[in-house]
């Protein structure tokens, strides 16, 4: 049903581009900075400039009204704007007349719907589709690249990297659900994109198995998680051969009885743990989603390491390494992609390390943790460490709120649920609702939001936050 609206939507909505297009437009197209900000930006830039466009690609952190400023003065032909925008179309008319589309997934409001008349917001939810599991900006990007032209329908790969960098892979096993499941289907029947279910570990094609165990966050277990002596000792003495002609293997190499094994040793593991609980052995096994075309042992084979290593780029500040790759440059892109990813992993793990050792940092009730990250995150990696310490067994079932003060003098927040949490809050409308209250701009998913508001409003921002987590009127569904 959705999927009928959506494509009725998409003829107008490609039209529009392609005259854009044949005008000889200098288009610009405007991401966010995670791995579905840089897909669904290159998704986008790859299927316009195939079809004759002059086009480039820049990264933001989020669209506030200084970034519609700095695009006004730009003074482009053209804005795409994609993974971002959600709820400013008023603003980006005020300052760009019609000179803009969005493609998007993040709930907005229902005004914003009923108004777009000009047919502007290309927004799952417009079309009854759940923007926050069924499909990310990479997916939405991806519909209009297809729509624009079916030869791209190569691009499908990259929205599968999209779905798992967005954490979209909800269903049964890390499945995808929705139009994410339909676009998997033309990745696989292309032979682009193999599925399998396996253990889920960080670095499968990449890694020695007991570094990728010690890497793996998801879930996290406790005496293993960045622990790799432990994670080697375990796997050794469980008699796996970690090693073939003296080179280590990596798990995406290991035999099915192996990784029985493995499992198996793990669960042993975390029976003797009391941080651990035994569910985690479940949640290390899903399915996983292998890039066909991708060199083994890249980085790039694995879509969930593909997605990190984007997330890394845009994180670090180096953007656009990722567009690079997800436009299809390799070599020395790749080199420095990996670089970069070695590099946010080590910064990633000392913020974590930080935050638990200096305990004034974390406020937490049982319900809700709100954890102080001034002067320590950077607030392009606030979301990463919010999804990590989400993951941590110390503040599971919680809403997770962390903060850091930004060099402009806002906050800038980030939330998550936890792993385990069952609170009906939605996230989404609560950063909307509270940062909007303190004239600040916010937003997201039910599960995962953000904002950034002015310092002076701190107080009652939280104050904001605590309340609205207890009202019904901002529950999930
Ligand atoms: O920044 P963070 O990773 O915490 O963002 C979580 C989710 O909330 C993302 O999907 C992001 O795009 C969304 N968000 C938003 N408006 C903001 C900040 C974040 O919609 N001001």
């Amino acid at each position: 049903m959705g999927e009928t609206k959506l494509a009725a939507a998409l003829k107008p909505f490609c039209e529009k581009l392609r005259s854009v297009v044949e005008n000889g437009s200098d288009i610009s197209v405007i991401t966010h900075l995670d791995a579905d900000g840089i897909t669904s930006g290159s998704i986008i830039a790859t299927a316009l400039i195939r079809a004759g466009a002059k086009c480039s690609v820049r990264t933001v952190s989020d669209m506030n009204p200084s970034v519609i400023e700095r695009m006004k003065a730009d003074d482009r032909d053209f804005y795409v704007i994609t993974d971002l925008g959600g709820g400013m179309a008023a603003n980006f008319s005020k300052a760009l007349k019609d000179r803009w589309v969005v493609i998007d997934h993040h709930q907005i409001p229902e005004q914003e719907m009923l108004t777009d008349d000009a047919g502007q917001v290309m927004n799952a939810w417009k079309y009854g589709i759940d923007g926050g599991v069924e499909v990310p900006a990479g997916g939405m990007a991806y519909m209009v690249a297809s729509a624009l032209d079916r030869k791209n329908r190569d691009l499908s790969c990259m929205a599968v990297v999209s779905a798992v960098g967005d954490r979209q892979d909800q269903g049964d096993k890390k499945s995808f659900i929705g139009l994410n499941k339909e676009i998997l289907e033309t990745a696989k029947g292309l032979g682009l994109v193999n599925v399998d279910l396996d253990i889920m570990l960080t670095g499968r094609e990449t890694r020695p198995l007991h570094e990728a165990l010690a890497f793996t966050s998801f879930p996290y277990i406790d005496g293993l998680t960045w622990n790799r002596d432990n994670c080697h000792s375990l796997l050794k003495n469980a008699g796996i051969k970690m090693k073939e002609n003296g080179r280590w293997r990596v798990p995406a190499e290991f035999s099915q009885e192996e990784k029985s094994a493995i499992l198996d040793a793990v669960a042993k593991f975390v029976v003797t743990s009391s941080k651990t609980s035994a569910a985690v052995i479940d949640d290390l096994v899903g399915y996983v989603y292998t890039l066909a075309g991708e060199d083994k042992r890249s980085q790039l084979r694995d879509a969930r390491e593909f997605s990190t290593l984007l997330n890394a780029c845009g994180r670090i500040g180096r953007s656009g390494v990722g567009i690079a790759i997800c436009m299809g440059d390799r070599d020395a892109m790749l080199t420095a992609g990996e670089e970069i990813s070695a590099q946010y992993r080590t910064t990633l793990r000392s913020y974590i390390s930080t935050i638990f050792s200096e305990k004034w940092r974390v406020t937490d009730d049982g319900k809700m943790a709100f954890v102080n990250g001034d002067g320590l995150v950077a607030e392009d990696m606030l979301g990463a460490v919010s999804s990590l310490l989400s993951g941590s067994p110390t503040l599971a079932g919680r809403l997770v709120f962390v903060r850091a003060l930004s060099q402009d003098g806002t906050y800038k927040f980030s939330s998550r649920k936890a792993l385990g949490c069952t609170s009906s809050a939605n996230l989404g409308l609560i950063m909307r609702h509270c940062a909007e209250a303190a004239k600040g701009t916010g937003g997201g998913h039910s599960a995962a939001a953000g904002c950034r508001i002015p310092s002076p409003a701190l107080d009652d921002f939280i104050t904001c936050v605590r309340s609205s987590a207890n009202d019904p009127k901002f529950s999930a569904s």
